[in-house]
């Protein structure tokens, strides 16, 4: 059996407030005759605020369950995967027009800088992020936008867009195909598109917040946008839930292993200093020799010339 979506997959949880109050029973144990609650209604907008205005850190725009120092580590290693895909696709960072999608926290932004970028936009719906990191990079531009809707930026005016743990959040199809298309019509010919997700073999998962897709739906947004694939960079093995095995033992396996992680790293997230410096090693080896993975993966597309 496919394992089920844990409700932080990936990133984040609904929060409390997030929550409609259950119904309330009355003393002698029978629930009063009341309408049934709508269920909640995912509005991005008002839950990345609310979201990031609490926690403007890891906790926030990570995997917060985990704890502060697992989602360290879990950003140390996706970090090793980008420069090793920057390595490996041999791509031109120094002096490019690099557009970020969902910047949160802004963690990849020094790396960018530190590369010697051209230029960096920001896009995120969010006003605190715009706030926060115009304030920090004034050197750079930030945008308060919803990436499924155009965006505020002429045709052509990328070398590379990053889509960091940002699409699965696009839960409406309709919105998520226009977003790639957004992608296609500001990177130049010939520049790329990198997006993190689990682009799965079997069947999609859909969750209040968050929609991931298969591979399969990826391509055909993306070929729909003039993009052709070029590869796939593993980034978790062990730090994070499989989701993307096929059914049987090994899954059963990797299931049960990351149940038993995530409830430890919950009892007492000060275990995530240790086992994020071993799981991370590990993942670091592993994700090198593997060309594909069973967690989130890297996706690098190329806009086509023609
Ligand atoms: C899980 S966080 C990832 C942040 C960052 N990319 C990272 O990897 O640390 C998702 C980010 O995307 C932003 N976001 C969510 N939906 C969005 C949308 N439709 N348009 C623009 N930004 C969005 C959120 O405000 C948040 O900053």
């Amino acid at each position: 059996m496919q394992p089920s979506l844990p409700a932080d997959a990936g990133h984040v949880e609904v929060p409390a407030c997030d929550t409609p109050p259950a119904a309330e029973v009355a003393a002698d144990g029978v629930a009063p005759e009341v309408a049934p609650a709508d269920p909640p209604v995912y509005d991005p907008a008002g839950f990345w605020e609310s979201r990031l205005r609490h926690h403007f850190d890891m906790i926030g725009v990570g995997y917060s369950r985990l704890g502060l120092p697992f989602n360290l580590a879990l950003y140390r290693q996706r970090l090793v995967v980008i420069g090793r895909t920057i390595r490996r696709f041999r791509i031109k960072v120094a002096g490019a027009d690099l557009i970020e999608l969902g910047p949160g926290t802004g963690y990849f932004i020094d790396h960018w800088k530190h590369l010697g970028i051209g230029s960096l936009v920001g896009l995120d719906i969010t006003a605190v992020v715009t706030e926060r990191l115009t304030e920090k990079y004034p050197e750079y531009r930030f945008f308060e936008a919803d990436a499924s809707e155009r965006w505020p930026l002429p045709d052509a005016s990328a070398d590379i867009v990053t889509a960091f743990d940002i699409l699965f959040h696009i839960t409406d199809d309709e919105r998520f195909a226009a977003a790639i298309r957004e992608a296609g019509r500001v990177t130049r010919p010939g520049g790329l598109l990198l997006v993190s997700d689990l682009f799965l073999h079997g069947q999609p998962f859909r969750g209040f917040h968050q929609a991931s897709r298969t591979l399969a739906d990826y391509q055909a947004c993306l070929a729909e946008a003039g993009f052709e694939v070029l590869g796939r960079m593993p980034i978790f093995v062990t730090m994070h839930p499989a989701l993307d095995l096929p059914p049987g033992p090994l899954s059963r396996l990797a299931n049960d292993w990351w149940s038993r992680t995530e409830q430890r790293l919950m009892d007492e997230p000060k275990r995530g200093y240790r086992l994020g410096r071993v799981l991370g090693w590990i993942d670091r080896i592993v994700t090198k020799v593997c060309w594909g993975g069973p967690s989130t993966e890297l996706l690098i597309a190329r806009r086509r010339t023609g």
